[in-house]
């Protein structure tokens, strides 16, 4: 790369991707492209049944293919240590908590030889009855004490109840959103090896320290004896937030066999095996007087979760950020199926539970025949409702007026179905995005090559999100050198401990601890530091810290056929510092690219017979292409908090989503006239 950029304004300038020419030219190298000697392949057995016991396993069969090396059950598998995620513990027992469970894993000489020893493996099962389908009224729901991310489940201040008997306006609505699929375009795959007792892995994660300490106790090891690359990642939305079991797999059958082994995911078995975001059915109710200001808010969330582990939606948490009301129940209700383990999806929580209340609230607006812009505007809080404190900074007020401006929303007819293109009902829709603001401690150090460069070692992620290059931002920035002074090495547990790319706070965190470094290592007379956070993280004052966004779309429903297409979207966000413009804006359009297709085209279902999802793969499981999506606008406000890290960001990968599916229901609503509250609004529901 010619461009040499100056120290000058190197914070927030659109830094092009380090890793960009390594991945478009192919010489960047993911989980499986890496082939030890004597490399051999693993496949993995699926349970056949929803709830049940194996019973026996033939292998003669299998075993006896040309090129076969083992067939691990849970008779012959290594014994491991039980983890505190039962979802790993894998061919120890002979249970089947969910269809899809692995059973077994083939290794063989080459990749064909062990698919085909997977698919000869004959599985015995006892089967035992099953249950996959959560319904509002399910009589085994009940109140969880947690949901995910440490929110309680159940919070309320006020009374609800009188406030909404008293409210002048009334709204009461149910939504319904079927369970997701994160699916990545590179699978959850891994490469593990033995070395004298020390155990590499290749992993598709979106945290190496993590699979690290978790191989390590499952295995028996020190933590040192444990190596785990992600060097490259191609996407994980969530579901690599966490070990999944191709590494554990993987390192399973190297130490069986005693030969390095790579398995990747087959696609249509990844909805079983690496979470989904659950199904939920949110009923929302709201009072409000005759100006719009809400009196009473309620946010009921009614969703699955597994036998083997309790993880619940969090999806009722933003209605504890958004508004104000004298009376605020938010509150979860989950019930134990035999459904696979779901798990952490791009924004989980926020993405389902904003569509919900932002729904809600253009509805409010619509029976009150208030602009939807405007009535949000009256109702932004002082302090955040229920905890009272007060907000580091919040510019949703900001996003809404200057979206609605960029986006010409003065020009809106509010009369649903009032434009007309031939078969063509046009309609405008806007919703408003939150998401919190998440750090955790982190290590990491920064050395000076006594030649003018410097050489940043910390275990961040990139999962695409160009993690890499915005860190060398940061240091360049502290360190008043150019970006090409700084190199940077990522993607190693062997590196400086750092928490895993998730929960929007990689940048906030990871960037932290550079900027300790480098900051430490300017002031010091030696040449390298190593720091840790964990003391500034801890010292942060109480303030309530969440980034707001608004999200303005246009579309377009043919009455013949209810097909509904995205004319045009915009999202404004306020999210702190802007640390790098292009790949800021890629996080800000991908995350609304996925919020186009959780309102338009993403729809999953459990098989009440079988047990299983029936949408396995991309072709039953739509994904946005690139026909479905028109030149996304996404634009950021200036925005200065000082109660945020020093390097002043608030975390962008999921504000994107959240919001966004609201948006285009809402413009559909304006463009039909039709409510429809279930995702996704497909063709069939549409006219
Ligand atoms: Mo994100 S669902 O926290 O990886």
């Amino acid at each position: 790369m010619a461009v040499s950029e100056t120290t000058e304004g190197v914070l927030g300038a659109p830094a092009l991707r380090r890793e960009g020419r390594a991945k478009v030219t192919g010489t960047a190298r993911y989980a499986t492209e890496h082939t030890p000697p004597a490399c051999a392949y693993g496949w993995p057995v699926a349970a056949t049944v929803a709830h049940g016991r194996v019973t026996g396993v033939e292998d003669g069969e299998a075993l006896a293919i040309p090129g076969a090396l083992a067939v691990l059950t849970h008779e012959n598998a290594p014994r491991l240590v039980e983890p505190d995620d039962p979802t790993l513990f894998l061919l120890q027992n002979d249970r089947v908590p969910h269809r899809g469970w692995y059973v077994a894993l083939a290794v063989a000489e080459t990749l064909e030889a062990a698919r085909e020893m997977a698919q000869t493996v004959r599985v015995s099962y006892d089967e035992e009855p099953h249950d996959v389908l959560v319904r509002a009224d399910h009589p085994d729901l009940y109140h969880p004490e947690w949901a995910n991310g440490g929110y309680p489940g159940d919070q309320h201040s006020g009374d609800f109840e009188s406030a909404y008997a008293a409210a002048p306006h009334q709204l009461d609505a149910t939504y319904d959103i079927t369970p997701l699929h994160n699916h990545p375009m590179e699978p959850h795959a891994s490469t593990a090896l033995w070395e004298a007792g020390h155990l590499i892995a290749y992993d598709s994660s979106q945290g190496a320290s993590t699979v690290c300490q978790v191989l390590a106790r499952m295995f028996d090891l020190e933590e040192k004896q444990v190596t785990v690359v992600a060097e490259h990642v191609g996407g994980g939305f969530g579901s690599k937030g966490t070990p999944r079991p191709p590494v554990v797999l993987a390192a399973m059958g190297a130490r069986h066999t005693g030969r390095p082994v790579k398995l990747a995911l087959p696609r249509r078995e990844m909805p079983a095996v690496v979470g989904h975001r659950a199904p939920t059915i949110q009923r929302l109710r709201l009072g409000a007087r005759d100006d719009g200001t809400l009196t009473a808010l309620q946010h009921d969330v009614a969703t699955h979760t597994s036998t083997l582990k309790e993880f619940v939606e969090q999806a009722a948490v933003p209605s504890r950020v958004m508004y104000g009301a004298d009376g605020i129940r938010t509150g979860h209700r989950v019930v134990r199926l035999d459904v696979p383990t779901p798990s952490w999806m791009r924004a989980p929580g926020e993405a389902p539970g904003m569509y919900a209340l932002e729904c809600a609230m253009d509805e409010l607006a619509h029976s009150l025949g208030l602009d939807p812009v405007e009535l949000r505007l009256r109702n932004i809080p002082e302090t955040e409702p229920e905890s009272g404190k007060p907000f580091s900074s919040h510019h949703l007020a900001d996003c809404l007026r200057e979206g609605a401006r960029r986006f010409g929303w003065e020009h809106r007819d509010p009369r649903p179905a009032s434009r007309r293109e031939g078969d063509l009902l046009l309609g405008t829709g806007v919703a408003a995005s939150t998401y919190p603001v998440i750090v955790a401690p982190s290590t990491a150090s920064v050395q000076s090559m006594g030649d003018g460069t410097y050489h940043v070692r910390i275990n961040a992620t990139d999962i695409g999100t160009g993690a890499r290059t915005v860190l060398a931002q940061v240091a360049a920035q502290e360190l008043g050198v150019a970006l090409d002074a700084v190199r940077i090495d990522v993607g190693s547990s062997d590196l400086p401990q750092a928490p895993l790319a998730g929960g929007s706070s990689g940048t906030a965190s990871w960037g932290w601890a550079v900027h300790k470094a480098c900051r430490e290592l300017r002031e010091s007379d030696g040449s390298i530091v190593t720091v840790d956070t964990t003391s500034d993280v801890e010292a942060q004052e109480d303030y309530a810290r969440h980034a707001f966004g608004a999200l303005f779309a246009e579309v377009s429903a043919d009455m013949v056929t209810g097909e509904v297409r995205v004319r045009r979207m915009l999202g404004v966000f306020a999210a702190g510092r802007i640390l790098n413009a292009r790949t800021a804006r890629s996080q800000f359009i991908g995350g609304m690219t996925m919020g186009l297709g959780m309102a338009l085209t993403e729809h999953s279902s459990l098989d009440a017979r079988l047990g299983g999802f029936v949408q396995k793969d991309l072709a039953g499981y739509h994904v946005p292409a690139n026909a479905d999506v028109p030149d996304l606008d996404a634009h950021w406000i200036e925005e200065h908090d000082p109660h945020l890290n020093p390097v002043g960001g608030k975390g962008i990968g999921e504000i994107g989503i959240v919001g966004t599916p609201a948006a285009l229901a809402n413009a559909l609503h304006h463009a039909t006239g039709q409510r429809l509250r279930d995702l996704p609004l497909t063709p069939d529901r549409v006219g």
